[in-house]
């Protein structure tokens, strides 16, 4: 039987210091541990779409036979990716998008769903009547302009409620401690803060608390992770109010990224659903992760079994060889 073919998979990630693209790369990495000959290169744009356009040009350099990419900013990577793509190389687009339709697929959450889903619970929340202040992912980056536009337009249709005050980020919690507190101040009958990811979420808790504002301002965030400091924990211990799931979709990433390559049928737009955790499920949610978790947990043991066995078989079949010649 002829070996699968390699294929070498570029990653352009955006950013990859955080728990939320730390759980991507795992479920990427666990999917592909079933193709073992896919030469897998990430790299890392650290927040910064010069240098992410930079190591796109390299991987072209390097040679790819596709491209995942998840923009840091919309604008500024979309040239070097419809690039890519004229080229003739598929370009999976994983999270934040590009403003261009030259792709063969995306992997991720619709974005302008999880802000209106947001809208609607808040709404809820606050019985229809309230002020609300947002906390936005980083200028120019796709999640956070569709984020806000669902948000707002949920908003819209409930008279009582006022999207009083705006803050941005750069998605990550020192840059809401820097400018939340002067906003807070300004805005101190805020009934509520929408914070595009729970790491926001979790910033703009502090920054109550610091301004004794904690009882009053309920929070609600995005992403949704189990594990330590993650928006199931969050949830949990009462920090925040609710947390829209925002599944990673690395898995389903190298999925589709291997369908284009064996050129297997595959679905163009694969969006990843959106839920609403807060104290009603919260704990089924976490006993669900932590059920998910050792069960990746048992597969990757059996998958290191298996590799032992093999090297075990091929030592073998060497010494058969030996004797036979002999
Ligand atoms: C992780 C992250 C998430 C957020 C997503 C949006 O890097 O900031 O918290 O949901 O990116 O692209």
């Amino acid at each position: 039987k002829a070996p699968p073919p390699k294929y070498v998979i570029g990653f352009s990630q955006c950013t990859n210091g955080d728990a939320w693209r730390q759980a991507m790369l795992a479920g990427m990495k666990k999917e592909l541990s079933f193709y073992p000959e896919v030469d897998f290169r990430l790299k890392d744009a650290k927040y910064n779409s010069a240098l992410q356009e930079q190591q796109i040009r390299e991987l072209l350099q390097e040679g790819i036979d596709l491209l995942i990419v998840s923009a840091n900013e919309t604008e500024p990577i979309t040239p070097i990716v419809e690039e890519v793509y004229n080229r003739g190389i598929p370009v999976v687009i994983l999270d934040r998008r590009t403003t261009s339709k030259l792709y063969t697929a995306f992997v991720g959450g619709n974005n302008v769903e999880v802000g209106h889903t947001a809208g609607n619970y808040v709404a809820n929340l606050l019985g229809q009547r309230g002020q609300v202040l947002e906390v936005l992912g980083a200028p120019g980056s796709s999640p956070a302009t569709d984020r806000h536009q669902g948000f707002a337009q949920a908003l819209a249709a409930y008279p009582g409620l006022r999207l009083v005050a705006q803050v941005n980020s750069n998605w990550e919690r020192p840059s809401v401690l820097a400018r939340l507190p002067a906003m807070l101040r300004a805005h101190p009958e805020v009934d509520l803060i929408f914070a595009h990811n729970d790491r926001l979420a979790l910033g703009a808790y502090q920054v109550c608390k610091q301004l004794g504002l904690d009882r009053e301002v309920k929070i609600v965030g995005v992403d949704g992770l189990p594990g330590p400091r993650g928006g199931i924990e969050l949830v949990q211990d009462g920090i925040i109010k609710a947390t829209l799931l925002y599944s990673p979709g690395g898995e389903e990433a190298i999925r589709t990224a291997m369908r284009i390559l064996r050129r297997t049928p595959f679905n163009k737009e694969n969006i990843l659903s959106t839920m609403v955790i807060d104290s009603t499920n919260v704990l089924t949610m976490k006993l669900q992760t932590e059920k998910l978790a050792s069960q990746q947990q048992d597969i990757q043991r059996q998958q290191q079994l298996l590799h032992q066995q093999r090297a075990t078989y091929a030592s073998q079949q060497t010494v058969l060889y030996v004797l036979a010649a002999a």
